[in-house]
């Protein structure tokens, strides 16, 4: 059936999640599918950064340590980032950088499985996660060993040499879901644990850690969780892990006892460990309010509108755009794709660039992928439809091909 945009105004009318749109502040006239990068921002945050700057710093300064609840912010977030990602309260912390948190996770993991060497990782996924482990075992100089594979061989590769399984739910460039349930009861089978990176899965599709059974995970807010630029990341450690794993980078802000000031470090036992240091409190007080606002949106909904918009994309680049040269690079089956559509294009780059040009954002990852995130609670299913309009209409008048969307800028 040939689709027209009063199909897609008529699915805004029913859609439950359309009153969320207002909480967010982007400029209009503006389609943003790259909340996958970076989450647009929601209006409270601004509200909360006056009062964070003025209230809590200007005025209070150290009092709001204990008055504002600074010292447990990171446990506090922490529990509302469980309810969306299947984890307890008390297995959740928002610290530090996903970087830093995947090395510590690693690491922990490995220390508790001495007689095993392989790590295995997705060689394709989003570099950071590979560089670190990469640091981590040149450190150790134990010959750990990461085995690189990819989407469909990873079952295959786990076997009972292997300590750690490393892999990323939703990968960052083609959106491809792995079977969480499936390849952690595989690394279990095996006697390896099982650390989840759910930077795109986290607030883009329900997750449910603890009825996987995984042991670690961890994950960004700056994405789907709309915590603003750079906000810091979140840890999970299985209560049945908290007494045991150790991450290795101890500093006073997991100790047991911070203010007792002791010499020497003993490790808190609770997923408090995962902290090292003082903590970014701007990051966290500005990402709380993207949080809140996931608080009382159910996943489920969103995971159903992210699908609809997704399948939906797909129709349409295929009926309207087609012979152009573009070929979908994410999985077509829903049940295996995450919340954004990625398309193979030779002149990807140009044509993005056109596109932000015109008020459409997505982004484009070398060397030919065009990205776009489907974000239900501030994106419209009419805005999908304007989508391809407006780069139906860059297509048909070739508006791409000029030299001013081939320079090239420090960020893609
Ligand atoms: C899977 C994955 N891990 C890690 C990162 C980034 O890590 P960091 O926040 O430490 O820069 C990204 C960023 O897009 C990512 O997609």
């Amino acid at each position: 059936m040939t689709l027209t945009r009063n199909d897609f105004l008529a699915l805004d009318q029913q859609d439950v999640l359309a009153p969320f749109a207002d909480e967010f502040d982007l400029p209009d006239g503006l389609i943003y599918l790259d909340g996958n990068s970076l989450g647009a921002m929601p209006k409270a945050a601004m509200k909360r950064a006056q009062e964070v700057i003025e209230q809590e710093w200007g005025t209070d300064l150290i009092k709001s340590w204990n008055k504002a609840g600074w010292f447990s912010l990171g446990e506090k977030l922490g529990d509302k980032i469980a309810t969306l990602i299947g984890a307890d309260q008390g297995e959740v912390v928002s610290c530090d950088a996903t970087g830093l948190n995947v090395y510590k996770l690693v690491s922990a993991a490995l220390e508790m499985r001495p007689d095993r060497r392989k790590i295995i990782m997705e060689g394709s996924n989003f570099p950071t996660d590979n560089y670190m482990v990469q640091g981590l075992i040149k450190q150790l100089d134990k010959g750990h060993e990461i085995i690189f594979v990819e989407y469909n061989d990873i079952m295959g590769a786990i076997n009972d040499e292997v300590a750690v399984v490393c892999l990323t739910q939703v990968h960052y460039k083609t959106g491809h879901l792995h079977d969480m349930d499936a390849i952690t009861a595989k690394a279990h089978d095996v006697g390896a644990l099982a650390i989840w990176d759910l930077c795109h899965s986290a607030g883009a599709l329900p997750v449910d850690l603890n009825a996987a059974n995984a042991d670690f995970a961890l994950g960004c807010s700056y994405k789907y969780l709309n915590g603003g630029p750079g906000s810091q990341s979140f840890v999970f450690v299985a209560k049945r892990h908290q007494a045991i794993a150790m991450q290795p980078l101890t500093g006073w802000w997991g100790h047991a006892e911070p203010f007792g000031f002791e010499r020497d470090y003993r490790p808190m036992k609770n997923i408090r460990q995962m902290n090292t240091g003082t903590q970014p409190i701007v990051s966290l007080a500005l990402s709380e309010v993207g949080l809140d606002i996931f608080m009382r949106a159910d996943m489920n909904d969103i995971r159903k509108k992210s699908i609809k918009m997704c399948d939906l994309f797909i129709e349409l680049i295929e009926q309207r755009l087609d012979g152009f040269g573009f070929s979908i690079a994410s999985p077509k089956q829903s049940a295996k794709r995450g919340s954004q559509v990625s398309i193979y294009s030779d002149n990807g780059f140009a044509i993005m660039q056109a596109l932000i040009a015109n008020n459409v954002i997505g982004d484009f990852r070398a060397p030919d992928i065009m990205r776009f995130g489907f974000t239900p609670l501030y994106v419209s299913y009419v805005d999908v439809w304007d989508a391809v309009e407006v780069l139906k209409n860059i297509m048909d008048e070739k508006s791409w091909d000029q030299p001013e969307y081939k320079r090239v800028g420090t960020v893609t």
